[in-house]
């Protein structure tokens, strides 16, 4: 079989919404940019991931408890965190073109693609800009560019019925913070010892300047957070863990192990509260990108938190017999950059025979159908109905008599489906029906009453 994967994420895109993955939002008036709808099969692979993250997260340990927070939260949490005075990035527009672009991501590209006489056309450019200097020509037509300007990247909006500065209240841009505020609620109503973790998924929100690589940027995304409360002494120690945990998670989920490694941040990249960061990366077609991040985010939040509200929020270590404000490590991926990840990995076009098809080799545990049942003929709708109602008691069964068998595994390749089930009039006979596996298409007659036992082997993990 020869095969190749993604050269672009194109044909991705446009598969993902031919079968009912991802839509455009509101595409009908145009789509929103940045803005993402998910379809049947979307939404269930969205549910598989997230039951993997939140299965290795909180239900298989026993030092992180989960919580669910509102998405709106007192403006006030906003000030504490930072955000309000530096969540924002420059941007710079040009006067030719109209063109609005991300200054680092300007600079960036000029650097990956070694253009950036394009953009500075006045320096010497055998040294890579320094901090603080700024390109001069728009990159895609040459024109002047505007002086650089802050853009904010949260959402806001009121709160009550008067719209005045008092009223402003924010769409969270990270799941971290509502966590942080009730570090106490949870560590006290849990009886929580330090080092102990608490997990949130949830929407996050960000007027990001330029969306891009379809959901990868998005202005409305879903996070998995985890923040990981420990003794100071002991962060470097939890750091290296959760590292190690994270990137390991993504293995898990079927990622090619070749296209994914961890890059930590230099000095003049970390976010504001963060002392050490290292992310995890995977090698999409447009270039390596960052999935998730572990941060070493010391006391920065719970000493703001408890500075801003004036509600302590140091801890009294039971078994040090010491008080002190726990530091944090933080393990923050995308659920939607998750999703695209196992979907621009599992993509190929290979060749079965003298046929090319299109196949989503996905993960079984994590494909949004596992199962899907055919009778050879429409005479085999009942029998082959009631063993789909019977594969669907324990996995996402579905059952398909339209079009030749042939072209019923070609559906199912192109969407993940991992096994195709065909009952054929041997099957009423011999009590057996013929399991075909997606990725070697190899073809094996099981008996109906261990089938199940059989698929479960190779689904669940
Ligand atoms: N609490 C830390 C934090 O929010 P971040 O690096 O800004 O850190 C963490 O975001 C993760 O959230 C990213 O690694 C990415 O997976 C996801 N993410 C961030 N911005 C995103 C966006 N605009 N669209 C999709 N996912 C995004």
């Amino acid at each position: 079989m020869t095969e190749s994967s993604l050269d672009s994420l194109e044909p991705l895109v446009s598969l993902c919404k031919r079968r009912g993955y991802i839509f455009q939002s509101s595409e009908i008036y145009g789509g929103l940019n940045g803005f993402w709808d998910y379809g049947p099969l979307g939404v269930e692979l969205r549910r598989r991931i997230f039951d993997s993250w939140w299965s290795m997260m909180v239900e298989r340990r026993e030092d992180v408890v989960g919580m669910d927070a509102s998405i709106i939260n007192h403006p006030r949490v906003w000030e504490a965190s930072g955000h309000v005075a530096s969540f924002y990035d420059m941007m710079v527009d040009c006067r030719g073109c109209n063109r609005r672009f991300r200054l680092d991501h300007m600079i960036q590209d000029a650097l990956d693609n070694d253009t950036l006489d394009a953009i500075f056309p006045d320096r010497d450019n055998s040294v890579p800009p320094a901090e603080g200097e700024v390109p001069t020509k728009c990159p895609a037509c040459g024109g002047e560019l505007t002086e650089p300007r802050q853009f904010g990247l949260m959402f806001e909006t009121h709160v009550g019925a008067a719209t005045d500065s008092k009223s402003i209240a924010y769409l969270r841009p990270e799941t971290a913070q509502a966590i942080f505020v009730n570090f106490k609620n949870v560590q006290m109503s849990s009886r929580l010892k330090v080092p102990f973790g608490i997990a949130q998924v949830g929407k996050a929100f960000r007027n990001e300047v330029t969306p891009r690589n379809f959901t990868f940027r998005s202005r409305e995304f879903e996070q998995m957070e985890m923040e990981f409360f420990v003794h100071p002494d002991e962060e470097r120690k939890w750091f290296d863990y959760w590292v190690d945990a994270r990137h390991e998670w993504y293995e898990h989920l079927g990622v090619n192990p070749d296209r994914l490694r961890r890059r930590d941040h230099g000095g003049d990249e970390l976010a504001h509260y963060a002392s050490y960061t290292t992310d995890v990366e995977y090698q999409f077609p447009f270039g390596w990108a960052e999935l998730e991040g572990i941060a070493n985010r010391g006391n920065f939040d719970l000493t703001q938190h408890g500075e801003h509200s004036g509600k302590d929020q140091a801890y009294f270590d039971p078994t040090r017999n010491e008080k002190y404000v726990p530091s944090v490590i933080e393990t923050s991926a995308g659920l939607d950059r998750t999703l695209l990840t196992v979907l621009a990995d599992a993509f190929a076009i290979d060749r079965v025979g003298e046929e090319e098809r299109t196949v989503l080799r996905l993960a079984p545990h994590i494909a949004p159908r596992q199962v899907a049942v055919f009778p050879l003929s429409k005479k085999l709708a009942e029998p082959a109905r009631k063993l789909t109602d019977d594969l669907q008691r324990r996995f996402h069964a579905i059952y398909d008599d339209s079009g030749s068998i042939g072209k019923r595994y070609r559906r199912e390749d192109e969407v993940g489906t991992p096994y195709c089930v065909t009952f054929d009039f041997d099957s009423l006979e011999d009590g057996a029906a013929t399991v075909r596996d997606r990725d070697t298409t190899d073809q094996e007659r099981v008996a109906l009453d261990s089938l199940p036992a059989y698929l479960d082997e190779r689904i669940r993990k």
